[in-house]
């Protein structure tokens, strides 16, 4: 009896410690960069190095987004890029929060059904690759206006070193050495003007982008209109009506970033905040986060059956809701509230049980009372006044649609593809829509990015976010609760083993190899299905988290070529 009370109680206090996070790691953990002041940790140490000099140079979180997001159009063109689009969620020094919707659009000419055939099949590959799969990029647009609200430093000091970059050239990796060579016949088969990629690369070589410069020196110039109505918006429309593609100069002319009102919701003592439509991210992760809410995950331990169970079991059921309600608010009414509130989720998690999993072909969306009224990444800077911004961009495959403009330096984003083409034909992600993502003119496409800050107690705690399509949610989402639940550091959330639902295909995505063959005995006996071989890598999470101590420790996806820099 007593050593059953005490053992409660060490359980008890446990439970506690790790909801008590985050001190300063222990020495027997592992931990990422740590610094006092300011951090930025992107996808590419030039990047990172860049927007922390922008940082130490005096300028904030925002001069340093700018920065950080073109230098990893030239460090990282794989999926930083002036040619596609993103998301930011911000949360200032005072703790006002926003978003900022730089999100692409499709071009006016786009048609419900521009995706399929006479006989109404989707044409394989019209979406995904070269100019008929290009949104209206938006990244332009909305570093200028980040920086037109909240910049200090002016525009020229902030992009003459992401230009410098683009002229010296940039160190190929090893990890991007072996991309480029797989992705060599993909370019030739779109570009018949080649592209700056082109060739044999090594680890090691130095790769320079002189058009890209030179575009980059033009918007420093003329600002961000020089993309959207001066020299480059002629020349890019009419490359890419040249390629068969649909934008015109209007279609850049009339594109603007948005200001949004983030999601924002409460699990146990922790703020999360997060992107609205157009992108599911924010949504949808309220929905996991409150429908897992009720039970004890840090009792479970992490990664355990019972852990694995429940997270599982309520992505099924965010995922089924992704893909009947959400779309561009601009164009479909989304009952946010509903769907992220208490009651409506204790309700779909109802018929949840430990002994037997659901099956998808069991679960649709849910009812909500609506009043009227392959390859992305992610960066995170707090600076040293306070202010913290969480950045996720992208072309969205690696390369985007392969589309390279040789003139103007940069690859076109294949953003169609997240469209709904047709109800009940998955997208490349395997994501099921419905009528409120169909394509229409000038409709942004659903998103799955997830750029996250999460507060504690009303104290800024983590800036958080990744890469990796239907899978990002499910990344951030793991990685909070890997701090804030299971006790663990920055950069141990970052590095440990992910797995994936996402209501359609009815599996459960492991990382390979990670994950122990009696627990993978355990799901299968209760009928869930497990899947290692569609999933070599589920996300590159970056992050940084805010300590006791008020230092950072900053979180860089191994997965990647990840960099914390700081100061
Ligand atoms: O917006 C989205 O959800 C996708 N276009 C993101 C693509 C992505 O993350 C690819 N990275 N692996």
């Amino acid at each position: 009896m007593i050593i059953k009370r005490y053992y409660l109680l060490f359980t008890l206090a446990l439970v506690w410690s790790c909801k008590n996070q985050p001190e300063i790691p222990k020495k027997t953990q592992k931990h990422g960069l740590i610094t006092q002041k300011a951090m930025v940790v992107s996808a590419r140490e030039e990047a990172s190095k860049i927007g922390s000099a922008i940082l130490e140079q005096g300028g904030n979180a925002f001069d340093a987004m700018v920065a950080t997001e073109l230098a990893l159009a030239v460090s990282f063109p794989y999926a930083g890029n002036i040619g596609g689009g993103g998301f930011m969620v911000y949360r200032l020094q005072n703790g006002e929060t926003g978003a900022l919707d730089y999100r692409e659009k499709a071009p006016m000419a786009a048609t419900k059904d521009m995706y399929l055939d006479s006989l109404g099949n989707v044409i394989p590959n019209k979406s995904i690759v070269g100019a008929m799969a290009v949104g209206v990029p938006g990244t332009v647009a909305g570093v200028f206006e980040a920086h037109n609200r909240f910049g200090m430093l002016p525009i020229e000091t902030i992009l003459k070193p992401v230009i410098a970059l683009a002229e010296t050239g940039v160190v190929v990796t090893k990890q991007q050495a072996e991309r480029l060579a797989y992705f060599q016949k993909a370019f030739a088969a779109v570009n018949p003007k080649g592209t700056v990629l082109d060739g044999l690369w090594q680890e090691n070589d130095t790769i320079k982008y002189p058009a890209l410069a030179n575009t980059l020196k033009a918007i420093m110039s003329n600002g961000r209109n020089e993309f959207y109505k001066g020299e480059t918006a002629k020349k890019l429309a009419a490359f890419i009506q040249e390629q068969g593609g649909i934008i015109t100069e209007e279609d850049l002319a009339r594109y603007e970033a948005q200001w949004r009102k983030p999601v924002s919701f409460n699990y146990d003592d922790l703020t999360i905040i997060s992107m609205s439509p157009p992108s599911s991210g924010g949504i949808a992760l309220g929905q996991i986060m409150k429908m897992i809410e009720p039970y004890n995950l840090s009792e479970y331990g992490h990664n355990s059956l019972q852990a694995i169970q429940v997270i599982t079991e309520a992505e099924r059921r965010a995922y089924a809701d992704r893909s009947f309600y959400l779309g561009d608010p601009d164009f479909v009414h989304v009952p946010t509230d509903s769907l992220i509130s208490a009651p409506y989720l204790s309700r779909r998690m109802a018929d949840f049980s430990f002994e037997k999993a659901t099956k998808s072909t069991d679960v649709m969306h849910g009812s909500v009372e609506i009043i009227e009224s392959n390859e992305t990444t992610h960066y995170a800077i707090i600076d040293q006044f306070g202010n913290a911004i969480s950045v996720t961009t992208t072309l969205n495959h690696g390369y985007g649609s392969k589309l390279f403009s040789q003139e103007l330096g940069f690859f076109l984003n294949n953003e169609m593809d997240d469209f709904s083409s047709k109800p009940g034909v998955p997208n490349a992600f395997g994501l099921l829509g419905a009528e409120a993502n169909s394509i229409l003119s000038e409709k942004r496409m659903l998103s799955s990015m997830t750029p996250t800050i999460v507060e504690k107690n009303g104290k800024l705690l983590m800036s958080v976010g990744t890469p990796g399509g239907s899978t990002i949610i499910t990344s951030v989402l793991q990685t909070i609760l890997n701090v804030h639940e299971f006790g663990m550091t920055m950069q141990e959330a970052v590095d440990a083993p992910r797995f994936h639902h996402q209501w359609y295909p009815d599996y459960i995505r492991m990382e390979p190899g990670v994950f122990k063959d009696q627990l993978k005995a355990e799901l299968k006996a209760k009928g869930y299905t497990i899947n290692e071989e569609n999933a070599p890598v589920l996300g590159k999470v970056d992050g940084i988290l805010v300590l006791d101590s008020g230092a950072l420790e900053g979180g860089a996806d191994y997965r990647g070529d990840d960099t914390a820099i700081g100061f």
